[in-house]
């Protein structure tokens, strides 16, 4: 077993709200591993904290051997993390291609002068009739794979996905995880899942772990987490 991003003993409040409560976990290089919680767990928290979105108040995270603490949004895209937010949030005034050559420019992509994964990008996530539209005339489905694309671009190691699937409509939402699937076997770009559909996390994941009231429940194999009675109290207590 091969870790990518750990975890150890995180703590962030908000005032008296602590979102995580010494949470530790492991997630295990060449997976999608699924993250879930219920509603206030801490999952978003957790991924701000690992984006460099936030500060925690105590804890570390190991990314690839390095203690990232303390390292800046544009360092930690560099060193290899790119996320999604939880509303996708293309820079609506540009096409799509342009939103993705900005991502492009941003991460650390040493491009080979062909564009090759730019249209390779565009093609996966059937962008590219799509590409001279302005982001603001897209539709929702059509900006969560620009924002998705623009994770990519940035040439990634782990790509932390906050409910990109929520709110689309089944067909969308297999063939969106159909692209994260392909992405993470030809691009070799692991993912970190938030996702409230179990069955979308069953279907998609390798791994899975599980928080509540900013604790680390439990972690395994899709079917081992979803059958484990504790999960299961969980989610019908919320
Ligand atoms: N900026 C903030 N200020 C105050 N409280 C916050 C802030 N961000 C999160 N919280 C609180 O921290 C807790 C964890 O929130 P978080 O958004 O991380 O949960 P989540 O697991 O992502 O939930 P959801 O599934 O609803 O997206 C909640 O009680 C939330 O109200
Ligand atoms: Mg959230």
């Amino acid at each position: 077993m091969n870790p990518l991003l750990r975890c150890k003993d995180i703590t962030k409040r908000f005032g008296g709200i602590v979102a995580l409560d010494g949470f530790g976990m492991t997630v295990q290089a060449d997976a999608i591993t699924g993250l879930i919680g219920p509603n206030g767990a801490g999952k978003t928290t957790l991924f701000n904290v690992v984006s460099g979105v936030l500060s925690p108040d105590s804890g570390s995270v190991i990314f690839d051997g390095d203690d990232l603490m303390g390292r800046a949004t544009h360092e930690l895209c560099h060193a290899g993390i790119a996320r999604t937010f939880q509303t996708p949030h293309p820079i609506k005034s540009l096409t799509v291609e342009e939103n993705l050559r900005v991502a492009e420019a941003f991460g650390s992509l040493e491009t080979d002068g062909t564009d090759s994964r730019l249209e390779r990008t565009l093609d996966v996530l059937d962008l590219t009739e799509k590409r001279s539209t302005v982001a603001e005339n897209l539709q929702m489905t059509e900006r969560k794979h620009v924002d998705l694309g623009r994770a990519l671009l940035t040439d990634p190691d782990l790509v932390l996905l906050d409910e990109l699937l929520a709110g689309l409509n089944p067909t969308d939402k297999a063939t969106l995880i159909e692209h994260i699937q392909q992405l993470h076997r030809e691009f070799d770009v692991d993912f970190l899942v938030v996702e409230h559909d179990l069955s979308a996390i069953r279907e998609m994941c390798d791994d899975v772990v599980v928080m509540n009231e900013g604790t680390f429940m439990t972690a395994g194999s899709p079917s081992d987490v979803l059958n484990d009675e504790r999960v299961q109290e969980a989610y019908i207590g919320t």
